[in-house]
């Protein structure tokens, strides 16, 4: 069901310490940093020839990475987004299959425009799942 994999997300307390670092120590293209209130985030990608880095700094007191970040101060991996080719259908498989969808249920157009939904990390493998109609 899952294709290929959209991106990994990296949380970091300083987007432009960690852009500098995936920029000129790594010799990466790195997006413009933008700032996504709706999901209380700020991100940058990273473009690889085969997958994208999303990095992500909190935006607001409320966002949704700082209790991560209060775990991992240094910053770590986030989440993995998969595509799928229709997030209904996929979201509607994986809670037939006892699989927990966070928040509402419903998808919510993400980063890049598109939908995506978040399956809980207990369900998989202790990773945050981003799912991405592509
Ligand atoms: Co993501």
């Amino acid at each position: 069901m899952i294709g290929r994999l959209n991106h990994v997300a990296i949380a970091v307390r300083d987007i432009a310490k960690a852009t500098a670092v995936y920029r000129d120590t790594l010799g990466a293209q790195v997006s413009e940093k933008v700032a996504q209130p709706a999901h209380g985030v700020s991100t940058v990608f990273v473009n690889l020839p085969n997958t994208k880095i999303e990095l992500l700094e909190p935006l607001g007191d409320n966002s949704p990475i700082n209790k991560f970040l209060e775990k991992s101060p240094d910053g770590g991996i986030h989440h993995v987004c998969y595509e799928v080719d229709d997030i209904i259908a996929a979201r509607d498989r994986l809670k037939a299959a006892g699989a927990r969808v966070i928040g509402d249920g419903e998808p919510k157009i993400g980063a890049h425009g598109k939908p995506v939904l978040f399956l809980h990390p207990k369900d998989f493998a202790g990773t945050l799942v981003e799912l991405e109609q592509a």
